[in-house]
């Protein structure tokens, strides 16, 4: 019988957790999208009678094992648990369990209320695709994997170590999924110990370990694998193998990218950096903003810096092309380049910004954001810049500057909280070995309110420390790398700030002119060790001031009429900003070098791989 309600769960209302009582033998429950509460996306499966756990709260983990738990959440914001003594002063809302199907045992969660409280959705969410036992899965938990002591596994991944004894190796695998390997312990009567004898397990070796999972007498682990059987998958020359179990420099790495996932730095800083991209989508969705895939190749400067790649079929269209003769280039009578021989009919670039193509859909859709990579022909050679990089660019209508700022510190906060509740094992190693107090550091960027001062202020502040700087400071110029660390670190004592209201000669056309006259609607969040982090802006909204300004600044108002269509039809108030994402890695992970943070860095001089 469809529909029967077999359990009770109770949901607390004040706070994002929900709780759940204990399920008949057997049951299989998926829970998704509570609808009343913005952070609720839950996916979870039980095949217990019991689920009380001991409570998880606001971002604490659920992967892994609680006694005979399984489950996973989708999103870490929710917690499942017993109801323990201290949620008494929270407001319990119950939820009845019902059994969609029960010949599955398949269950949906709905608001015992009957409202919009949860959402059912069937629990055949996801059918199984692989089998695939992670490493992080395994010794994940609290209990460090003991929960799973006695269980057969296979863990498949690559060879960190392997450490000949007499009678019996270790070999320490990876498979990526986090920071730590599995110790296998192989005995000598193993089935593919001969492998091991003949020396073809090694450093960067690929292999499966089938095994029992035991408690492990060394130290360094609660669990190890004792092995049933070794299967070499792919084994290495180690004369060659350039990963080798030694410290190796960044700038080494470099040269090898292709197999510097392999290491432990590069391995934390991608799933760093895919915490980081999930929870940007989350936190827009949350907030009921729609995702625009803006250009890559554009005929618009949307920064006027004139820093863009040009996209052309005139000159190599393939690697074939490469020895083309100049004289090939068709030129017009004048001598000048003929781009309308050119594939798009005139030039045409990689894209800066996704901005102006975003500022369309938020004036139709409200609120939107583009994700996507952005290109910069700028020759800086600094830790900080890439010539491709990833933007995050968020645009608000029926918004201003001060909206721009409260929704870039939400944005910033959810994230960075988001990697400290998900991603804590590689926080720690980042503790450890790249940056001493990167934790203590993210945390009061979640816990501490942004510092906020003009542009004005932060120059008289500059101006009035007594440390020399390379650039000098003065009403006009713009902001150097130093200034803007010398305010967020020392000014502002590694507070985030966010400083506004810049000369408009230093900044972009689009944006809108303050009643001085001097100045713009600009904002640029500061960030310790990075500098900037996100430049944004209210934008200029009134048409004539804005083709007044295309005009000072020599660009063409043809080129941009669609843009200034925007204000022709419907103009409205509306504010965005620009979140470089290495930098945000950069800024999460303690990395120093942007080269370090992104898999394949596009610098000048530099496009291998
Ligand atoms: O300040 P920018 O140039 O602003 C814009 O592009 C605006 N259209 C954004 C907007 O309002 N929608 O760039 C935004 C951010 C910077 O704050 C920085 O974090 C990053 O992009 N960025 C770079 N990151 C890596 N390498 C480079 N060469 C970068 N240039 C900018
Ligand atoms: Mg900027």
């Amino acid at each position: 019988m469809a529909g029967a309600a077999v359990g009770t769960a109770h949901l607390c209302t004040r706070c994002p957790c929900l709780l759940m009582s204990s399920l008949p033998q057997g049951l299989r429950f998926t829970a998704r999208r509570l609808a009343f509460s913005p952070l609720s996306s839950l996916a979870a499966s039980s095949s217990s009678s019991s689920l009380s756990l001991s409570l998880f709260r606001h971002g604490a983990s659920l992967r892994g094992r609680a006694g005979p738990f399984t489950g996973v959440l989708a999103s870490t914001r929710l917690g499942l648990g017993g109801i323990p003594p201290q949620m008494e002063p929270c407001v319990r809302r119950d939820l009845s369990v019902r059994s969609k199907v029960m010949e599955t045992a398949d269950a949906v969660m709905e608001d015992k209320e009957g409202g919009d409280g949860v959402e059912p959705v069937p629990s055949s969410s996801v059918p199984e695709f692989r089998k695939r036992l992670r490493i992080a899965d395994i010794k994940g938990g609290e209990d460090g994997g003991l929960g799973r002591v006695g269980e057969t596994m296979v863990v498949r991944g690559w060879v960190r170590t392997c450490r000949i004894q007499k009678t019996f190796s270790f070999i320490e695998v990876n498979d990526g999924s986090a920071v730590s390997n599995l110790q296998t312990v192989v005995l000598s009567d193993v089935e593919g110990y001969d492998k091991i004898e003949a020396g073809q397990v090694n450093t960067g070796a690929s292999v499966a370990v089938e095994g029992v999972l035991v408690e492990s007498k060394g130290a360094k682990q609660k669990v190890e694998l004792k092995a049933t059987k070794l299967t070499l998958i792919g084994g290495t020359d180690p004369a060659s193998f350039p990963i080798q179990k030694k410290k190796l420099t960044r700038e080494y790495l470099r040269s090898v990218a292709h197999l510097r996932p392999r290491t432990n730095t590069f391995g934390a800083v991608a799933r760093v950096r895919t915490a980081l991209a999930y929870a940007t989508h989350q936190f827009f969705r949350e907030q009921g903003f729609v995702w625009v895939a803006s250009p890559i190749i554009t005929a618009s400067d949307c920064e006027g810096a004139g820093e863009q790649f040009c996209v052309t079929t005139l000159i190599p269209s393939s690697h074939e092309d490469t020895k083309t003769p100049v004289s090939q280039v068709p030129t017009t009578k004048d001598g000048l380049i003929d781009w309308s021989q050119d594939f798009f009919g005139k030039p045409a670039f990689l894209t800066v910004s996704g901005q102006l193509n975003g500022e369309t859909y938020a004036t139709a859709l409200c609120d939107i954001y583009t994700f996507g990579p952005t290109f910069r022909a700028e020759n800086s050679n600094t830790t900080r810049h890439l010539a491709e990089f990833w933007m995050i660019e968020p645009e608000l209508a029926f918004a201003d500057l001060k909206d721009d700022m409260a929704c870039a510190t939400a944005y910033l906060q959810y994230v960075v909280r988001y990697v400290l509740d998900n991603c804590m094992e590689d926080l720690e190693f980042f503790n450890q070995w790249v940056e001493k107090g990167i934790i203590t550091r993210l945390t009061n960027v979640v816990e501490k309110p942004f510092v906020h001062v003009t542009y004005t202020e932060a120059v008289e502040l500059l101006q009035k420390s007594k440390k020399k700087f390379e650039f000098p400071v003065k009403w006009g110029a713009d902001l150097q790398s130093e200034h803007e660390r010398y305010l967020t670190e020392v000014a502002f004592s590694g507070n985030p700030v966010i400083v506004t209201d810049y000369p408009k000669e230093i900044k972009a056309f689009y944006m809108r002119q303050n009643e001085d006259e001097k100045t713009v609607a600009a904002m640029d969040i500061l960030v310790p060790r990075v500098g900037e982090l996100i430049g944004g802006s209210q934008r200029e909204e009134r048409l004539e001031v804005l083709e007044r300004r295309i005009e000072e600044l020599g660009l063409s108002k043809e080129s941009y009429w669609w843009y200034l269509d925007l204000r022709r039809y419907g103009s409205v108030p509306h504010a965005g900003f620009g979140l470089g994402f290495e930098r945000l890695v950069q800024f999460s992970t303690g990395i120093e070098n942007i080269r370090d943070v992104i898999p394949f860095p596009r610098t000048p001089n530099s496009a291998e791989f």
